[in-house]
């Protein structure tokens, strides 16, 4: 009997414990509340965490210009085999401002190999089998008789790829060579060697993966953007972030130096490189290599509307905050002016015509523009005037993205929110690193907004699960599903939010300065973070109507830690519902669907854990990923049980 009693007792306890009671939930799939706008979900690029420069941006040589304040940072002076020479960094900045520094490297010794090698950005990145394209810039005024002799060396100082030229013409002259690399090193170095006595000089010391995103010459990483196509992003955010605004304004970011040849292109100092005093990276710069021609590139490949943000006039307020003088803006305005014109002109046009001789003699159809990244305060809004008012006089058509500040709230918030609704903004771009108990706080966030007034971006947010700039912050899973809950939200709000993005996007594993980060990689691989999948989840299951989706009259958003929405795909003919439970307790959920007919099978995608502490990692990229699985629905009503700290996914076929 006693066994009996303890027995019933633990059922009940587990049944407790495990299986809420069941929630019933009304879809009314006739009932559209809002068209959800083709802009949702998109993408927040910035170069922080080496995401362009020893990132996306394929060149694997660091400093190949030799612009850095440490001109050979980067390089070593080798030699072996008798090999003696010496190397001096010259400066030519009158001939070429914009890319000073060249190497002399004279050879002194007839016998041996001297010259100098390059350690990549941590290493280089090589692949067993795979095409290398190596060029470099060089001049023989002395008609020298040396070769160039290139070698990979493994972390070990194997060869494992190697090649020669030999640099005859006395003015500058680019050479190119290919060769195939033996084996696979994620931290390799470049060798470049001078065989036979005399003088080189020698810049632009390049080595690329032939292999790149579309096989561009001096393209992006193939994976790297791959993982960004697979998220069928709406729009596209370059460059940033507060790389737009620069520590001060003279590192401020100047679409104009991002374009053209290579070797034109100015190199700074990356302004992520000495910010945090706990990651120091003082190796990181900007090529520009990834310019704005590349962005609006990329942004076409992958289907997404581009969207540029512009400095206007300020450097970053968590920085110097400097300013350009009120009668000192208009270069800064003609920049953005001109920006359109590059991106929409006809070839007639200046800057039309210079974007067709780059290449692209269609318009990219740009559609909006920032006007400032994370700008706050009175010197703030009369800049905007100032910039929307010529934007729009030219460019009546082109929204005005326009910032609410760093915080989700305060008095900066406040002020900016309150000026740019008087002055009828069209979007307002809002920022949030919070914990996750923020996130899931504000599910509810835009219920109450105005439905008249501007649009809203969700321009930069994550879960951070130690607090804001923490070394520690992790791409947990709490995290990701406290997003996902707050993301319901969004979508179920999709008249007021026309546009989202997580913030930052990538982040190299040995040298990022901030995390959480939607994708990490290191010189080979990648992978998404839960966080990425719940990006993911809601972009490719966007749909195109919001319906309501409610718990008797009430709509669910936080009761028992449950979040959800729904949304009708016309295209498809699918009604998609989106359930989070981010609590410990699994739920019985039924879904019972009004003003539709479903198939009688379901597809079900589940994101989720019963430790929801769980990350993905490089060697475990796949620890928490989407899992698809059928149901079967009887009738109306789609039953099924939503595990603990679980988000999915349910898609229903109309007949
Ligand atoms: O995403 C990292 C930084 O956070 C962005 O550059 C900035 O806009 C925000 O403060």
């Amino acid at each position: 009997m006693k066994r009996i009693v303890v027995l019933f007792a633990l059922t009940f306890v587990c049944f407790a414990a495990v299986c809420q009671e069941e929630k019933v939930y009304t879809v009314a799939a006739n009932q559209i509340k809002a068209q959800v706008s083709p802009t949702m979900y998109g993408i927040f690029f910035e170069d922080i965490n080496m995401a362009a420069d020893g990132g996306v941006y394929a060149e694997l040589v660091k400093n190949r210009s030799f612009e850095f304040n440490t001109a050979l940072a980067g390089w070593q002076q080798q030699q072996k085999n008798g090999g003696a020479g010496s190397i001096t960094v010259v400066n030519r900045s009158d001939e070429r401002p914009e890319n000073p520094h060249i190497i002399k490297v004279n050879v002194t010794s007839p016998v041996g190999y001297f010259g100098l090698s390059n350690e990549g950005f941590r290493g280089m990145g090589i692949k067993k089998g795979e095409t290398y394209s190596f060029s470099v810039m060089a001049r023989n005024p002395l008609k020298s008789k040396t070769t160039i002799v290139v070698e990979l060396h493994s972390a070990k100082g194997q060869i494992i790829g190697k090649a020669q030229l030999i640099p005859v013409a006395i003015g500058w002259q680019k050479y190119n060579i290919k060769f195939v690399a033996s084996a696979t090193e994620n931290k390799a170095s470049l060798f470049v060697w001078l065989k036979g006595k005399g003088a080189i000089d020698l810049d632009m010391i390049s080595l690329f993966p032939s292999h790149t995103w579309k096989n561009r010459p001096g393209g992006l990483r193939a994976d790297l953007v791959q993982k960004l196509a697979d998220l069928k992003p709406g729009f596209l955010r370059f460059p940033g972030g507060c790389i737009v605004e620069g520590r001060d304004l003279a590192n401020r970011y100047q679409w104009k130096k991002s374009i053209g040849d290579i070797d034109k292109r100015e190199n700074i100092i990356n302004r992520w490189n000495t910010e945090f005093g706990h990651r120091l990276t003082p190796d990181y710069y900007q090529t520009f290599g990834l310019g704005f021609m590349e962005y609006f590139l990329t942004a076409e490949d992958i289907g997404a509307t581009p969207l540029p943000i512009l400095n206007c006039g300020m450097a970053c307020q968590f920085n110097t905050g400097q300013l350009v003088a009120m009668d000192k803006l208009d270069p800064y305005v003609q920049d953005a002016l001109d920006l359109i014109e590059f991106a929409n002109g006809g070839l007639d046009t200046k800057w039309g015509k210079l974007r067709a001789e780059l290449g692209h003699p269609k318009p990219f159809n740009l559609k909006m523009l920032g006007v400032g990244n994370e700008q706050w305060g009175e010197q703030y809004i009369e800049r905007w005037k100032i910039f929307t008012k010529a934007i729009k006089d030219k460019y009546p058509d082109i929204k005005i993205i326009s910032s609410v500040g760093p915080f989700a709230g305060g008095k900066e918030f406040d002020l900016l929110n309150k000026t740019f609704r008087e002055l009828d903004a069209d979007i307002l771009d809002e920022h949030y690193y919070n914990g996750p108990k923020w996130f899931l706080e504000n599910a509810k966030r835009y219920d109450n907004y105005d439905r008249k007034g501007p649009k809203i971006f969700a321009g930069e947010y994550a879960a951070q699960s130690v607090t804001t700039g923490s070394p520690d912050n992790k791409n947990t899973l709490e995290c990701a599903l406290a997003e996902a809950a707050f993301m319901t939200g969004l979508e179920r709000n999709a008249d007021v939010v026309t546009m989202a993005s997580y913030a930052p996007l990538f982040a190299h594993v040995d040298a990022w300065q901030w995390t959480p980060d939607l994708i990490w990689f290191d010189n080979l691989r990648s992978y998404g973070t839960p966080n990425y999948y719940v990006q993911q989840l809601f972009s490719l299951n966007k749909g195109t109507d919001v319906v309501p989706l409610l718990e008797g009259t009430e709509m669910i958003s936080g009761r028992d830690g449950c979040y959800a929405t729904a949304c009708l795909d016309k295209n498809k003919k699918e009604l998609i519902i989106k359930f989070v439970n981010s609590g410990a307790k699994s739920q019985s959920v039924v879904f019972n669907i009004e003003g539709m007919d479903i198939k009688n099978q379901a597809t079900v995608t589940s994101l989720g854990n019963t430790d929801k502490t769980i990350v993905n990692s490089l060697d475990k990229p796949k620890a928490i990923s989407p899992v698809d699985s059928t149901l079967a629905v009887n009738g109306k009503a789609v039953k099924l049980t939503v595990e603990s700290y679980t988000f999915k996914v349910i898609k229903l076929k109309s007949i």
